[in-house]
């Protein structure tokens, strides 16, 4: 059998072999796209490569949907060639990241649970196109994703017409892993029926329409390496800080041994976190998280951890040459769907979920921003941490105490834009410990993030700062025209600290 028979096993579709050329003059100025992706993992890379550079000679505007970040420098060769009107729902590159702090490219940051729902409802496009990267088609019409599963089965459902990257770089050994279900339209659905991480509901592959593939595009090109940093001594620390917390809660009876199901969000900070529950006595662990990073393959080497399920696998680039050198030892443990399952609401409710995110700041109170740089400058977007810190039965949000060399505190007087709200966040977690702030008023609150999470350098300045709020008085003590002080004088002279020179 030749490859071509091999991995397109629906006769109808073996004709359709295109060029990535070819594929892509079919794209129009002005249309809506989605494309597979979901933190740089099973991102269709032929195409939109062909796509930048024919963008890179002609006038072409199009609005781009995905998953979550593309990889093989996708986002930053779009915003090169200047091709991008609309963005979303998540991003990580710092071109594409520029273009969108300058106004060029206007960016819809947003819940990646919901963006499924904007394009069944017809919010989000019309889509002209799906551009699906896949490990190939069954003889059912199955379109079976690589390594991820993110928004391409409701882009492949609802685009009009769909072009399929074959990338036989992608490990073979992944058919199987995937659980695709559709939940059908708001108001109609029943209950999703998963009620542990390892159900599987749906099928192993994205059902099409077999006549709107306009054409098979082949590609050999394996997922960019995921950038992350491996774990530090703070972050060895800050794991620790939430070892403690989890043992408290084991002692007060509210979680065993094995926990609960674990969620643990994108970047260098929450892998190695979760990399510390290696050394712990947490046994028979369970991750039901929308991305798998390095850490979580350390944790079912060990054994530690017995099942995952999530969205996407991003891994660095030594994690994997290994991981998917030897892929088949993982399928039986492994299980990916598209990213409205992996952080629905209602799954994440019912299971009682651990939630780790990262944060760039949060306030006195407890308000977390994830997304904007001196609340104004994006710097990659909400993602999923929205859809799991306010559904979880425990949010957690971790930071280093400080950023930029110490001229930046991460801990503020308020918070310069707010994803999550003082509501939504149970514990917060730096270097220099953790404060668990369920079921504390604003003041009790501040009075525990002051005393746990602050840097010692600017723990008398947040002391100051509210004490002079409870002097003018109010639920949750303000100074108004201070409150964003911190943040003008970081601008103004290059640190937040008071009287450094
Ligand atoms: N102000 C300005 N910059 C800050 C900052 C602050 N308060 N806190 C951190 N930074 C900078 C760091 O200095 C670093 O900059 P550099 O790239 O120039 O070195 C950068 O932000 C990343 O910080 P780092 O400490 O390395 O953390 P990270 O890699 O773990 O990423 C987030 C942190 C918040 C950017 C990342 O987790 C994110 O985008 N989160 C939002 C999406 C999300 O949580 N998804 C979860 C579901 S998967």
């Amino acid at each position: 059998m030749d490859q071509r028979h091999d991995r397109i096993k629906l006769t109808a579709l073996q004709e359709q072999v295109a060029t990535a050329e070819q594929a892509a003059s079919w794209i129009k100025d002005g249309m809506a796209i989605g494309f597979s992706g979901f933190t740089q993992a099973g991102d269709a890379k032929a195409v939109p490569n062909a796509l930048a550079k024919r963008g890179e000679k002609e006038s072409l505007k199009i609005d781009v949907y995905t998953g979550a970040s593309l990889g093989s420098g996708t986002d930053g060769r779009f915003a090169q060639a200047g091709i991008v009107q609309k963005r979303a729902p998540y991003q990580s590159d710092s071109l594409m990241r520029a273009a969108i702090n300058s106004g060029e490219v206007q960016f819809v940051d947003h819940h990646l649970s919901q963006t499924a729902e904007w394009v069944r409802g017809g919010v989000a496009g019309p889509l002209d196109f799906a551009i699906i990267e896949a490990l190939g088609i069954t003889e059912e019409g199955l379109l079976i994703p690589t390594t991820s599963v993110g928004n391409s089965a409701v882009f492949a459902l609802h685009a009009k017409e769909l072009i399929i990257e074959i990338n036989t770089a992608q490990p073979a050994e992944m058919e199987g892993i995937h659980d695709c279900f559709e939940p059908g339209a708001l108001g109609k659905r029943q209950p999703i029926p998963l009620v542990s991480p390892r159900d599987r509901i749906g099928t192993k592959g994205i059902p099409i329409d077999v006549s709107k593939v306009k054409g098979i595009v082949w590609t050999h090109q394996a997922d960019s390496p995921s950038p992350i940093e491996p774990p530090d001594k703070e972050t060895e620390v800050m794991a620790g800080h939430l070892l403690n917390f989890l043992r408290g809660e084991v002692e007060a009876g509210r979680l065993d041994q094995n926990l609960a199901p674990l969620q643990s969000g994108v970047g260098s900070v929450a892998n190695a976190v979760l990399h510390g529950l290696l050394y712990s006595e947490f046994e028979g662990l369970e991750l039901y998280s929308e991305v798998l990073q390095d850490a979580v393959f350390d944790l079912l080497d060990s054994g530690k951890a017995l099942f995952a399920s999530a969205s996407a696998i991003t891994l660095s680039k030594p994690y994997m040459e290994r991981i998917y050198q030897d892929f088949g030892r993982y399928r039986d443990r492994l299980v990916l769907r598209p990213q409205e399952i992996s952080n629905h609401p209602e799954i994440i409710r019912r299971l009682g979920l651990i939630s780790i995110n990262t944060a760039l700041e949060f306030d006195l109170y407890g308000n977390v921003n994830s997304t904007h740089v001196a609340g104004t400058r994006m710097m990659n977007g909400i993602g999923g941490s929205g859809d799991f810190g306010r559904n979880a039965q425990l949010a957690i949000f971790v930071t280093k105490s400080t950023a930029k060399d110490g001229r930046i505190s991460c801990v503020v007087p308020f918070a310069s834009h707010i994803d999550h709200t003082e509501h939504d966040v149970d514990v917060l977690v730096t270097e220099y410990g953790f404060a668990d702030i369920r079921n504390l008023a604003p003041r009790e609150r501040a009075e525990r993030i002051i005393a746990n999470c602050v840097h010692p350098d600017y723990r008398a300045q947040l002391q100051g700062y509210f004490d002079r709020a409870i002097a003018q008085g109010g639920h949750t003590p303000h100074v108004l025209d201070e409150a964003l002080s911190w943040h003008a004088r970081y601008t103004r002279t290059g640190t937040m600290l008071k009287n450094s020179t």
